[in-house]
C-alpha cells in the first residue's frame, strides 16, 4: 500500500495536465482503480490487520485525492497566468487623438491673424433686437434690403424701442453694440459669431459663422480697408494671393464693396471654379454716417470701415471644400484630414 502511495504521488506530481489527472484519478480511485482493488481485499484480513490497513488505506486515498486536486488548481493557476500575463515593457495601445473641429481651427486662425494687427475679439448676443440687426444699421422697418437676410424671428414681446427679437442674421449687429461699449474711438473690433438665416444648399447652412471687422478712428479711409483685406488674404490664403474691391450696395456702409480674392485653382488666370480669376469673399465698406450717429459717434470727427465674411466660406475657399454640409456632417473620414 505504501509502495502504491509513493508511486502514485510521483506520477501525479509529474503532471499538471487536467485530462491526465482525470485518468490518474480513475487509475487509483476509480471503481476498478488500483487502490480501490486493494481496499476490496481488506475484509479478508484478520481483525487487527483490518483496522490498521483500513486506516492506512484512508490516508492513502485522501493523499491521492488532495494531490490530484492541488495539481488541478496549479494547472488552472498557470492557465490564468499565461492568459493574463502582463508584459510591462509592451508598447501601450494608442487611444485615438482628437483635434478641434475645422471650423474652430479656422476661427482660432482668423482671430490670431487679426489680433496681430490690434483687433480685439468680442462676443455679443446671438438672440438680438431688431434695432441692432436692422433698424440701427440704417434699414428701417419694411425696407426691401432686409429681404436679403432671411431672418428667423423669436416669439417674444417686442421691445418698445428696440423692436422684435431675431436670431442674429449677420455679425454686423455687433457694430452698434461695440460703439456703445467703447464709447469713444479708436475702435478695432473682431466679432466672430453664429449667424442664422432660412437657407440651405451646397454653399448655405441655416446656422453658419461670420467674422466681422470694424475699425473707427480719425481719418480712416478706403486705403486702410484695402490694406487690411490684403493683409488678411495673404496671411490666411498665402503670400501670393491678392484682393480686389468692387462697388456694391449695403445700407450700413457707404461706399459699399464686395471683396474678391484671386482664385486658388488658377491663381488669377481664370478657370471653371472662379469668375475670370477671382472668387467672391464677402461684403465690406465705409461705415455709414447714420450708423455712426446711431452708435453715438460723431461722423464729422470719425470715420470707419467694416467687413463681414463667412468663416465656412473662407475655409472652403482655402482648402477647396466643395459642399458646406460636409463641415456640419460630423463625418470623421472627412474631418480627420484636417
Ligand atoms: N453684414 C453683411 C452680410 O452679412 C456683410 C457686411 C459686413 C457688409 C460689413 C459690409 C460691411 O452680408
Amino acid at each position: 500500500m505504501i509502495r502504491l502511495k509513493n508511486q502514485a504521488m510521483a506520477i501525479i506530481l509529474a503532471t499538471q495536465d487536467k485530462k491526465e489527472l482525470e485518468v490518474l484519478w480513475l487509475k487509483y480511485l476509480g471503481k476498478k482503480g488500483e487502490l480501490t482493488s486493494l481496499i476490496k481485499e481488506i475484509p479478508k484480513l484478520d481483525q487487527i490487520k483490518r483496522k490498521e490497513i483500513g486506516m492506512l488505506a484512508n490516508d492513502v486515498k485522501r493523499a491521492i485525492e488532495e494531490t490530484i486536486d492541488s495539481q488541478k488548481l496549479k494547472a488552472e493557476d498557470q492557465r490564468l497566468k499565461t492568459k493574463e500575463f502582463l508584459d510591462v515593457t509592451m508598447p501601450g495601445k494608442q487611444p485615438p487623438l482628437g483635434h478641434l473641429h475645422l471650423i474652430s481651427q479656422a476661427i482660432e486662425e482668423i482671430t490670431r491673424i487679426f489680433e496681430r494687427i490690434g483687433f480685439k475679439k468680442v462676443t455679443y448676443p446671438e438672440v438680438e433686437w431688431d434695432w441692432y440687426a436692422f433698424t440701427g444699421l440704417n434699414m428701417p422697418q419694411n425696407h426691401p434690403a432686409r429681404d436679403e437676410w432671411e431672418t428667423f424671428f423669436v416669439e417674444n414681446l417686442s421691445h418698445p424701442k428696440y423692436g422684435q427679437t431675431v436670431l442674429t442674421p449677420h455679425t454686423s449687429s455687433g457694430q452698434l453694440r461695440e460703439m456703445e461699449r467703447v464709447g469713444r474711438p479708436p475702435i478695432k473690433m473682431l466679432n466672430i459669431a453664429k449667424c442664422y438665416r432660412r437657407q440651405s444648399d451646397i454653399s448655405h447652412a441655416p446656422m453658419f459663422y461670420q467674422f466681422e471687422g470694424l475699425v473707427i478712428d480719425q481719418g480712416i479711409n478706403i486705403t486702410n480697408l484695402k490694406g487690411t483685406l490684403d493683409y488678411f488674404a495673404k496671411e490666411y490664403f498665402g503670400r501670393e494671393r491678392k484682393t480686389r474691391i468692387r462697388p456694391f450696395h449695403f445700407q450700413f456702409t457707404e461706399p459699399s464693396f464686395e471683396v474678391d480674392v484671386t482664385c486658388l485653382v488658377c491663381a488669377g488666370k481664370g478657370c471653371r471654379a472662379c469668375k475670370q480669376g477671382w472668387m467672391e469673399l464677402g461684403g465690406a465698406g465705409m461705415v455709414h454716417s447714420v450708423v455712426l450717429k446711431n452708435g453715438g459717434i460723431d461722423p464729422k470727427k470719425f470715420t470707419g470701415f467694416a467687413f463681414g465674411w463667412g468663416v465656412e466660406r473662407v475655409l472652403m475657399m482655402k482648402y477647396g471644400i466643395p459642399d458646406i454640409r460636409l463641415l456640419f456632417s460630423g463625418n470623421l473620414r472627412f474631418l480627420n484630414q484636417f
